[in-house]
């Protein structure tokens, strides 16, 4: 579906979601003239606004969350703005709210709410005739806690709309840094004849976040870090870089690809996980309190999670893939490694070859760097010299001029326009469920406990120990 909206709703248009993101890429895109002049918003939430404070919160929330030189004309944007107030779960003020969207109007539905409300919502639109061939929606994470809760939404959501008006987030994909992969691995030539096993000896990709639990206790005791970042964020990751080449940029053709690579993940051994949980310590210089401390009582849930995983293909047989993310750890990095095999043989009697390896920082810069083995320059009577140098290109240097955007921007016009290549399908979604939930079966089976970590580590020293097994350091 290419179609643009007409009329975007945002339920949870109150809520941190909206402040932090939504409204500030809304505004931000009407800042650059990428929405069509009769694009309405409407907002919905329980409060009791009406148009008028909600854009006055609006307004608040732009002021606070969008650099200034991003805002453009304010008042033009706070012009598309309607507020409809409703609790899902009772039938008073869809009414009014499907008339404030424009019954003959193209609708975007956007839902970041808790997931318990998709239900009702999606009831309460189909009563109302907003769920229908002009509608489509768009779901925010989490999407289940395991496999059966995740077909549950996902039921229900089909019940009212046709798998190609539903819009999944996972927010990684609206990283300009993210889709950068696909276009280093698909818009040369050099990388695809290395990239398989025969040339790769392992891949890690880490996710360290320096923040702690930030008041979210009820949302991260029932998810731990497995089902907050691997289920979703780093598994997408690893299908982007993994994937065979789609025959195009196209949604399903896309998706097909990086399916395959989800369904071929392999079930993680025991060994091959390792899970901890933060204990006080200091971040960046600041003293901070331990998890347990935060949440004010014991735990078992993990903040921290290393795992070995295989893909069990033809390109990626005996490939490790080292995965690891965890809150509290000494610095906000994303970056992913791929560290080439060592040459068949070598013609340097003496010098010790480093294998080539390319490191993507996905955030908070972005930077490529490919280290590669030279000639140290003199004239040496015993043979040359060799030393490993860097190949380094600062993305920022390299494209001067661009500002870095929220993730949420490129997606919401995506909705909006109708584009659902960097939105997750269904059976993505499931796949990568399947797989997280057979881990956590292991965890139960074995009823694991995380080990502890000072804050401001990279975690237990077992997860150094799962990549050293092989001969493997994380690059830190
Ligand atoms: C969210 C998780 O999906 O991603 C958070 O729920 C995490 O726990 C966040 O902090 C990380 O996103 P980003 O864009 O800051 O890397």
């Amino acid at each position: 579906m290419e179609t643009k909206a007409e009329t975007l709703i945002l339920f949870g248009a109150t809520g941190d979601l909206s402040q932090r993101m939504l409204l500030p890429s809304l505004c931000a895109l009407d800042a650059e003239g990428l929405l069509s002049d009769d694009l309405r918003i409407v907002g919905t939430a329980r409060s009791e606004l009406d148009d008028g404070s909600f854009r006055n919160f609006a307004r608040a929330a732009i002021e606070k969350y969008l650099p200034d030189h991003r805002r453009g004309s304010m008042a033009r944007f706070l012009n598309r703005l309607y507020y409809s107030p409703l609790d899902v779960t009772t039938p008073e003020g869809y009414e009014e709210l499907a008339k404030k969207a424009g019954s003959e109007r193209e609708i975007a539905i956007f839902l970041s709410t808790a997931p318990s409300l998709f239900k009702p919502t999606i009831a309460g639109l189909a009563a109302h005739g907003l769920a229908d061939n002009n509608s489509r929606i768009c779901l925010e994470k989490p999407l289940g806690t395991d496999l059966q809760t995740s077909c549950a939404i996902n039921d229900a959501v089909a019940g009212a709309f046709p798998e190609d008006h539903i819009f999944r987030i996972d927010h990684y994909l609206g990283k300009e840094t993210v889709q950068n992969l696909i276009a280093l691995r698909f818009a040369n030539a050099f990388f695809e004849p290395l990239w398989n096993a025969q040339h790769i000896e392992h891949v890690q990709i880490t996710v360290g976040e320096t923040v702690g639990l930030e008041g979210r206790a009820d949302f991260y005791e029932s998810a731990g870090a497995l089902r907050d970042m691997v289920q979703n964020h780093m598994l997408q990751l690893l299908a982007l870089l993994a994937m065979e080449p789609p025959s195009s940029f196209d949604a399903n053709c896309v998706r097909d690809e990086k399916v395959k690579v989800l369904r071929a993940l392999r079930k993680v051994g025991p060994e091959e996980s390792v899970t901890g949980q933060y204990r006080k310590g200091a971040v960046e210089g600041q003293s901070v309190a331990g998890y347990d401390e935060e949440l004010g009582r014991e735990s078992d849930v993990e903040t921290f999670v290393a795992l070995k995983a295989h893909i069990d293909n033809w390109r990626w047989q005996g490939v490790p893939f080292y995965l690891r993310t965890g809150k509290r750890m000494p610095e906000r990095v994303t970056e992913i490694v791929v560290q080439f095999r060592s040459v068949p043989h070598s013609i340097f009697p003496g010098a010790k070859l480093k294998q080539n390896r390319m490191v993507i920082g996905i955030q908070p810069e972005e930077n490529i760097t490919l280290s590669m083995m030279a000639k140290v320059p003199g004239i040496e009577q015993d043979g040359m010299v060799l030393r490993q140098m860097p190949l380094d290109i600062k993305m920022p240097d390299a494209f001067t001029g661009k500002f870095k955007r929220i993730a949420y921007e490129r997606l919401l016009l995506d909705l909006i326009e109708g584009r659902q290549t960097l939105f997750v399908r269904r059976d993505e979604v499931e796949a990568q469920w399947r797989w997280i939930d057979s881990i956590r079966a292991t965890w139960a089976e074995e009823g694991r406990i995380p080990k502890t970590y000072a804050a401001g580590s990279w975690g237990p020293s077992k997860a150094i120990a799962l990549a050293e097994r092989d001969g493997v350091s994380w690059h830190d």
